[in-house]
């Protein structure tokens, strides 16, 4: 090989590398510090959970732990109000789904926030179990459809697909379909529903103003509690339409983040998939392989709450970690997936999370499922394939 062309190739591998594993923090499973994690089946003071009425008091306060230590809580006292429903239906496809384009709005006192839901589903009268989940940059990113509005909100920037700034282009239309494979979900007979986050909190930290955080005037809860809000409020949305009985919510990356807590927090999404969530999502923070606490915090500082960053170089000393989150879908369905050379995520620490939480869905019912991609952090047709053929299996 030339020398130049020889250079190239190793500044791009390095490039990919450093993408997948940013130097500075530890991909070594030899330097992972001993520690011990929870059983989600004993509670705080040492009591063993072993039927379903404890499960469900253990639940309870699991899920305040992680309300008070990691994502924080939208006010109950916050009373908002779907206050308007606009719905678009069409034929599509050459007469093979229905797509809706839909247009909620939500009113507390006298500010609005809008969420806009593009949803594609079989024809005819279901019901249709529903995938829902949001996207990052924009409903017309998942999809080449002409039809599909620009999104108006913030939009996380991607040059990649055409989108320099946080405003959405049409340049950018279809820019992530291979993330959306949905003809094939709708030719499985499932409907599919998504909305941009940005419609529900804009991704940057401004000390939250804006988004949900600016609608109810609170700073209680971090931006992924905030998405996880939006995915509750569509799935309450969803569930009452004649076409569906049934919603899962997923999410890929820190919307894998969102739809964990979105799906262990309510009961009510009977499938939950985390696709390479990592740090703060599946993966187990006190190992400290890849992303760690200090790097999420300081680089989102709005995604948490302030208790998380407390525990900034302190892993060892978290009172919890997110396998018992994951247990708190039990006695749901829950699919994680990780990528193996998706680092920064730490795809091992991911993995042992999901088997950490097994034993609340041996005890009390519901199913795990997982599988480890070979490739990089990406949600590709491939996973797809097998979430779909583990709902066919188990949640149909
Ligand atoms: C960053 C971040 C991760 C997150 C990812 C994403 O890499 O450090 O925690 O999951 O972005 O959402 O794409």
């Amino acid at each position: 090989m030339k020398p130049l062309l020889r250079i190239c190739l190793i500044i791009l591998l390095s490039k990919g590398v450093m993408a997948q594993a940013p130097s500075g923090y530890n991909y070594d499973e030899s330097k992972v510090p001993s520690f011990q994690l929870r059983s989600p089946l004993v509670t705080k003071d040492g009591r063993e959970v072993t039927d379903r009425a404890a499960w469900n008091s253990q639940r309870q306060t699991l899920l305040k732990e992680f309300e008070a230590t990691v994502y924080g809580a939208v006010p109950e006292q916050a009373d908002i109000q779907l206050s308007g429903v606009e719905v678009e239906e069409s034929l599509v496809w050459n007469g093979k789904a229905v797509r809706d384009l839909t247009e909620l709005t939500y009113t507390y006192k006298d500010r609005e926030l809008r969420l806009n839901l593009l949803s594609y589903r079989p024809v005819g009268e279901g019901p249709f179990p529903v995938f829902l989940g949001m996207n990052f940059s924009g409903n017309q990113t998942t999809t080449t459809d002409p039809a599909v509005p620009l999104s108006r909100n913030w939009v996380m920037k991607n040059p990649e697909i055409g989108m320099p700034t946080n405003v959405a282009t049409e340049a950018s239309r279809g820019g992530r379909s291979m993330r959306w494979p949905l003809e094939l979900m709708v030719e499985r007979g499932y409907a599919v529903c998504t909305l941009c986050y940005g419609d529900v909190d804009p991704d940057f930290d401004d000390g939250f103003e804006n988004g949900l955080h600016g609608l109810v005037r609170s700073k209680e809860f971090g931006s992924i509690a905030a998405w996880a809000w939006g995915l509750r409020e569509v799935r309450g949305y969803l569930q009452q339409l004649p076409w569906t009985d049934r919603v899962a919510v997923f999410g890929h990356s820190r919307l894998g983040k969102a739809a964990l807590w979105a799906g262990a927090s309510d009961p009510e999404f009977s499938l939950v998939i985390s696709n390479n969530s990592g740090c703060g999502g599946a993966a187990l923070s006190k190992r400290q392989v890849g992303e760690t606490l200090k790097a999420i915090n300081d680089r989102f500082p709005h995604w948490f709450v302030e208790a998380f960053h407390t525990y900034n170089e302190r892993e060892l000393e978290l009172p919890l970690d997110q396998h018992l989150l994951m247990a708190c879908v039990a006695p749901r369905l829950l699919y994680v997936t990780s990528a193996s050379e998706d680092l920064w995520a730490d795809p091992k620490g991911e993995q042992l999370a999901t088997e950490f939480a097994r034993p609340a869905f041996e005890l009390l019912g519901g199913r795990v499922g997982y599988h480890m991609r070979p490739g990089r952090h990406n949600m590709l047709e491939f996973d797809w394939k097998r979430i779909l053929d583990f709902a066919d299996a188990h949640w149909r």
